[in-house]
């Protein structure tokens, strides 16, 4: 019986994983010449973790399970609550701010398609301890140089939760509802909740015309006349934002699906990627108090690193591979030449299917190898190997002394 992998799971070739790893490595510089620092939390958490303040959206998509001892737990559906029980519980009394970063899989049960799994991976980071708009202003331009670093074509749009929240203050509990639908742009949806709750006329303009106003700094001008909300920390933001020559929309229709920001928020779209255009998100928020610790501002973003690595071309450079072959008998030497070889730096294989020469070349040859070197007799008497270049097709004898300086050479070409 054939046992087909879970519906929005994916499995990943060589090729896929050379790539993927090769932006985890960019990424990595990056977040690390930021001063950030890694962690790692468990793949699973108390599933109350996530029901405390995620929202109901995310709730909804959550792996639940129950373990043999009864407990309720879930597959983590992201990393910032996580970090932030982590950052309660072990790293309270760390110097501040703190900056982690964090790249892990995470699990949501959304209906699959192109960019959106039910596996997906998650290149973030949480700046912990600073109120301040240079905290927003580091989180949003480190964001923008890792994605820019990959060479994307995306927009980047800057809102603040604050201004929709004080529209929305009268509607208590119901405003994270109300929050989703705006995150949504679930236009008619709204329309049919806020009559739902029985809002009123100027209120329900009030809160469209907030959810619509988005364009250049500019429009600052045009929210003041529709809300009393101070746009200082916004304006000091954006212009650190400004002055570092960084591209964005001020969008105050920016809600987020997740319900802990309480700040600015922000989000990157790709130009070409359909309905899953969204390949990073973040924000500012506090969930400490929440977790049992002492209250304590904190900004942050996730990359949906599925989704920038389908964006860019595969353009890693792949090691050179030398497949020792050997005639029959010479299993011992040819073992103990490969082990030398790796020793020294090289990618080596050996034949393991007790295969003829012939077809150990032909494999070589399949596997797109860069040298054969043969083992045999002549080959010990003479002290000497012969090289097979599969590029060129050149066969050279080398004294055994000179062949890793000759390999070294023959690869620098
Ligand atoms: P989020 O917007 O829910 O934010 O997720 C971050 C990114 O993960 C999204 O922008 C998207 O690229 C990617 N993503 C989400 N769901 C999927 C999916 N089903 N398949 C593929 N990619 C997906 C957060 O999770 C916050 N924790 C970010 C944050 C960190 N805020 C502050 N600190």
């Amino acid at each position: 019986m054939k046992i087909e992998r879970p519906r929005g799971t994916r499995d990943f070739l060589p090729e896929e994983m050379e790539k993927r790893r090769a932006v985890e490595k960019k990424l990595r510089e990056i977040v690390e010449s930021y001063g950030y620092r890694e962690v790692a939390t468990p793949t699973f958490e108390h599933s109350e973790l996530f029901k405390i303040k995620s929202g109901e959206g995310i709730v909804e998509e959550m792996y639940v399970f129950e373990d043999k001892s009864g407990r309720e737990l879930a597959l983590r559906p992201e990393l910032t609550a996580p970090i932030m029980r982590f950052f309660v519980n072990d790293c309270s009394s760390l110097p501040r701010p703190i900056r982690f970063y964090y790249f892990g899989n995470c699990f949501r049960y959304e209906r699959p398609q192109k960019g959106r799994y039910r596996e997906f991976w998650q290149f973030g980071v949480e700046l912990i301890g600073s109120d301040s708009y240079l905290a927003d202003a580091e989180v949003i331009s480190l964001a923008d140089k890792m994605l820019k670093s990959l060479n994307i074509e995306y927009e980047l749009h800057i809102g603040h939760v604050g201004i929709l929240r004080s529209a929305l203050s009268l509607l208590g509990d119901k405003a994270s509802k109300v929050m989703r639908l705006i995150d949504k742009r679930d236009e008619e949806g709204l329309e049919s909740y806020l009559n739902e709750l029985g809002v009123e006329e100027d209120l329900k303009d009030k809160i469209k015309a907030i959810m619509n106003l988005k364009g250049g700094r500019e429009i600052i001008e045009d929210a003041k006349r529709i809300t009393d909300y101070n746009f200082h920390y916004i304006e000091k933001l954006l212009d650190i934002i400004d002055s570092l020559g960084i591209k964005y929309t001020l969008n105050l229709g920016v809600a987020r699906g997740l319900d802990y920001y309480t700040g600015i928020v922000f989000e990157f779209y790709a130009k070409d990627l359909g309905a899953q255009k969204q390949i990073c998100g973040g924000g500012s928020y506090e969930l400490a108090q929440l977790f049992g610790g002492v209250r304590t501002p904190a900004t942050g973003f996730a990359i949906g690193f599925d989704r920038v690595c389908e964006l860019i071309e595969a353009k890693t450079k792949r090691k050179a591979v030398i497949v020792v072959v050997y005639f029959k008998g010479f299993e011992k030497i040819a073992f103990e030449v490969a082990e030398d070889l790796r020793n020294s730096g090289f990618i080596v294989v050996v034949d393991v299917m007790e295969r003829n020469l012939k077809k150990q070349l032909s494999y070589a040859n399949d596997i797109n190898a860069d040298f054969a070197l043969i083992v045999g007799e002549e080959e010990i008497r003479k002290e000497e190997f012969s090289v097979k270049d599969l590029r060129s097709g050149e066969q050279i004898s080398i004294p055994k002394e000179d062949l890793t300086t000759f390999l070294h050479v023959r690869l620098k070409r």
